[in-house]
């Protein structure tokens, strides 16, 4: 355990949504429907490239928004396999990103993560994107807000989609908790103050830069174990 029992004085959560809440694989029928027994590979490459055009767009200084850079990550995945992929066979791919699955054990953890604060989305996702997904996946009830990076037009781990958190929520980063699966995200919240919950899904190597999080944990509902045995 990394962090001291009942030394969080928490009065928000905020979760990261791709890879922590829907899983971003959960394309993988679409992508194996449209490209057999490459599914995968697409699915990953897919991904891959997502998060490297979010960051290459902030250092350059350039912003598109996360449809836009989903669907070029997209083309590019294709392209790099030697696929071709059709409109319509681009726009359903596409299209299943309204309605990624959340991980199994998501809404009951969410449940009793809310029962003692306030819990909000901060995602590199569009309002549309986060609004359809949520919504998906029966959730939008236990969110009091879907923040998009679109308010500041940059992408995680800019400090300046983190300073959104302390501003929507009226309360000081260190009471804030941020969950993501994302070590990169981790990364970049703990720089900028948050405690960091990292759910560590697929048994990672964690980010060596020296902004270690205060918990790690391996699924949602260990999270809401270790929370109530530290009397958040
Ligand atoms: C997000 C990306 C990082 O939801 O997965 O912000």
């Amino acid at each position: 355990m990394s962090e001291r029992a009942g030394s969080f004085n928490l009065g928000a959560l905020a979760f990261d949504a791709y890879g922590t809440l829907f899983d971003v694989h959960s394309v993988l029928a679409a992508c194996e429907a449209a490209f057999p027994s490459r599914g995968e590979a697409v699915s990953r490459l897919w991904r891959d490239k997502q998060l490297e055009y979010s960051w290459l767009l902030s250092l350059m200084d350039r912003y598109e928004n996360f449809w836009t850079v989903t669907e070029k990550a997209l083309r590019y995945a294709c392209q790099r396999l030697g696929l071709s992929c059709d409109p319509a066979t681009h726009t359903r791919m596409l299209e299943s990103y309204y309605r990624l699955a959340a991980y199994p054990e998501v809404p009951a953890a969410l449940a009793r993560l809310a029962v003692k604060r306030r819990l909000v989305i901060l995602s590199n996702g569009t309002p549309q994107m986060l609004a359809a997904v949520t919504r998906a996946a029966g959730l939008t009830a236990v969110f009091d807000e879907l923040i998009s990076v679109e308010a500041v037009g940059i992408y995680k781990p800019s400090p300046r989609v983190y300073a959104l958190l302390p501003q929507r929520l009226g309360m000081p980063a260190e009471r804030i908790g941020f969950v993501s699966s994302n070590a990169f995200d981790i990364t970049g919240a703990k720089a900028f103050g948050l405690r960091t919950f990292w759910v560590n899904r697929q048994d990672a190597t964690p980010d060596g830069l020296g902004y270690p999080p205060d918990i790690v944990v391996r699924t949602l509902a260990e999270l809401a174990d270790r929370l109530a045995a530290a009397r958040t």
